[in-house]
Parts: structure tokens; C-alpha cells; sequence
């Protein structure tokens, strides 16, 4: 019985051996793991025969089974561990990256026409010395209307074609009321500027529900026509070119007095006369005045001491001159192709 034992030990030990040498894949190797020490294997069989043996042979036999099992497990493992080891670094070594392949090319992005319209605008008015000063664009109706001038029952109001969230709260429809909130807070000199997006119910090529408005505004003793005059050519000079010829167009405002729109001469028929310019061979490009004597009083400036001007224009339209673009609504309809063209 003993012999028989030592005998079959021995039997599963060198056959184990044999084919562990011959095992190339983990496949195989977990196979003859099962199959020698598995539940079943042929050891753990073996050792359950230990406690059958005669007594005197039976701890013997039982240390010699389980040193042969501990060296089986440790030999497997390792071997499973190489070819684990192996079997990675063979496919590493097939997935070689080359490095110096060209990559994918990241489309690059460009500044918005409008924001850079509205850039250039910025830096000749701050070149001249105005500050940047902005507004809420969710605003009083105090603000947007009364203050400058336009009572509740104004027809002016009719013009303007206001979003309300309520009988006080708005959407701006200009930037003038920037103006106001500047004038309630400081004292003169003042000269600013307020770039930012306004709102109207109106939507055709030349109109579209959000825009954006620059509004100037120039405070002091002594300010008169001619220093908007004065301003407004230096910024059509420097937008549009230096020669560009531009008029003062008598107009009407309730918070300025005089009014004037300005024009210039158009850019597409150089004033021929042409349809963009409906054949005048003018095309207007803002809106100005002198600060109407109302509105100091509404802000607590005394009106004969201090006299101003102020200005607003629509920055999409400056962009559609300068670009010769044709309708207002490409601006905001993220079409890559009218985009990549600035
Ligand atoms: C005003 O908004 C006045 N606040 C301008 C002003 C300021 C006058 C200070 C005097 C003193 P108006 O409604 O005309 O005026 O608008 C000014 C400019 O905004 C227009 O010349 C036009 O270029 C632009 N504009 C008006 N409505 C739209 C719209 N729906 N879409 C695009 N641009 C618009
Ligand atoms: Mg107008």
C-alpha cells in the first residue's frame, strides 16, 4: 500500500513535470492545473488516499504529497505568470505606434465676425480716450424708456419692439440706457462707450431678434456739435477708410436735441446708386444727438451748465458694409462655410 502510493506520487509528479515543459500556452497550462490540482486533479486525489494509509507511513507519505503539490503550484504559477508576461510584450511589440505619423488635423476655430467687428470698434473709441462701461441686458423699463425721455405713451416705444417679462423688466432695446446709469452714478467730464447685445421683436435681412449696439456718450462743459462731428468722422475714417464721405442726416430722438443719423456713402456702388443703398448712394450707420436738456434733469445735471453727445450704433451692420455681406441673419446661423471666410 505504501509503495503503491509513493509509487503513484511519484507517476503524478514527473508526468506533471513533463507536460508543464511542454506547455507554450495558458490555455494548456490552466488546463493541467485542473486536471493535477484541481477538485479532481490527480494529487488532491492522492492526498485524500493519505489517511487510508497504515499509520506508521501515514505522515511521512502526507508531507511528501504536499511538498510535491506546493512545488506543482509554485511551478505553474510562475510559468502562467511568464507566459502572461509574454503574451502582453508580443502584442505591444505588434502594436508598435509610429510617432512620427502626421495626426489628425484639429479644425482651428476663428473669432466671430461680429466680435471682431466689435473689437475694432472698441479700440478706435478707447484710442480717442472713451472707457468701456456695460449694462444689464435684462433692464428696467425706468432705464430702457423713461428716463430717456420716453414716456409710457411715447410712439417712439411702438419703434422699438420690446420683449417684457413684466409691466417694469425687459430685454434692452438699445444701449442707451447704459447712459443713464453711467450719468445717475459719476459726475461729469464723462466719455464712455457701452458695447452689448440688445433685443427687438424683428426678424428680416436687415433686422434680427438680438444685436449688438455701441452707444457713446460724451459729458462736459462746453461740449458741442461739432466735437460729435469731430468724433464720428475719426471713427468712419478709421473703420471704413479715409476717404470715405459721410453726411449728418437731420433726425429725430427723444433723448437727443438735435438728432441726426449719419450715413456713408456706399460701400458696394461707391454712391452711384445702387439696391443696397435703394439708389441714394447713402446707407446709414448710426444714430447721435445732443443730449436732450430732459435727461440731465432726469439725472440731476444742471442743463445749462453741462451739454453732451451721444451716439449709438449697430454693430452688425457696420459688419455687413465693411464685409459687403447682404443679409444680417448669416451672422447668427453658424454656418461653418459663411463663417471661415473672416
Ligand atoms: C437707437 O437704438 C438709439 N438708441 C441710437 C441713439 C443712441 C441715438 C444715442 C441717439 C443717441 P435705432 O433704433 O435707430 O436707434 O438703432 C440704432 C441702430 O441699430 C440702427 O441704425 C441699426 O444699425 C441697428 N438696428 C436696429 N434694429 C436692428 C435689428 N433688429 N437688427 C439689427 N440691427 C438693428
Ligand atoms: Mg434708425
Amino acid at each position: 500500500m505504501e509503495d503503491s502510493f509513493q509509487a503513484a506520487l511519484q507517476s503524478v509528479h514527473e508526468s506533471t513535470l513533463t507536460k508543464l515543459a511542454q506547455a507554450v500556452t495558458e490555455e494548456e497550462l490552466n488546463r493541467l492545473k485542473i486536471e493535477t490540482l484541481g477538485r479532481k486533479g490527480k494529487l488532491t486525489l492522492l492526498l485524500r488516499r493519505v489517511r487510508e494509509l497504515p499509520p506508521e507511513g501515514r505522515r511521512q507519505a502526507g508531507e511528501q504529497a504536499n511538498t510535491v503539490k506546493q512545488e506543482l503550484e509554485a511551478k505553474i504559477e510562475e510559468l502562467l505568470i511568464h507566459l502572461h508576461d509574454e503574451g502582453k510584450r508580443q502584442a505591444l511589440a505588434q502594436e508598435q505606434l509610429d510617432i512620427t505619423l502626421p495626426g489628425t488635423p484639429l479644425p482651428r476655430g476663428r473669432v466671430h465676425p461680429i466680435t471682431q467687428v466689435m473689437a475694432r470698434v472698441v479700440d478706435i473709441f478707447t484710442r480717442m480716450g472713451f472707457q468701456v462701461e456695460e449694462g444689464p441686458q435684462v433692464e428696467l423699463d425706468y432705464y430702457n424708456f423713461e428716463a430717456l425721455n420716453i414716456p409710457h405713451d411715447h410712439p417712439a416705444r411702438d419703434m422699438h419692439d420690446t420683449f417684457y417679462f413684466s409691466d417694469e423688466v425687459l430685454l434692452r432695446t438699445h444701449t442707451s440706457p447704459v447712459q443713464i446709469r453711467v450719468m445717475e452714478n459719476r459726475h461729469p467730464p464723462i466719455q464712455i462707450i457701452a458695447p452689448g447685445a440688445v433685443y427687438r421683436r424683428d426678424s428680416d435681412i436687415s433686422h434680427t431678434p438680438m444685436f449688438h449696439q455701441v452707444e457713446g456718450l460724451m459729458v462736459d462743459e462746453g461740449i458741442s456739435f461739432a466735437h460729435l462731428k469731430g468724433v464720428l468722422t475719426f471713427f468712419v475714417h478709421e473703420i471704413f477708410g479715409q476717404g470715405t464721405p459721410l453726411r449728418f442726416r437731420p433726425s429725430f430722438f427723444p433723448f437727443t436735441e438735435p438728432s441726426a443719423e449719419v450715413d456713408i456713402g456706399c460701400v458696394i456702388c461707391k454712391g452711384e446708386g445702387c439696391r443696397v443703398c435703394k439708389g441714394s448712394g447713402w446707407l446709414e450707420i448710426l444714430g447721435a444727438g445732443m443730449v436732450d436738456p430732459e435727461v440731465f434733469r432726469i439725472v440731476g445735471y444742471d442743463p445749462e451748465e453741462i451739454t453732451g453727445f451721444a451716439f449709438g450704433m449697430g454693430i452688425e451692420r457696420i459688419a455687413m458694409l465693411k464685409y459687403g455681406i447682404n443679409d444680417i441673419r448669416l451672422f447668427f446661423t453658424n454656418d461653418l462655410r459663411f463663417l471661415r471666410q473672416f
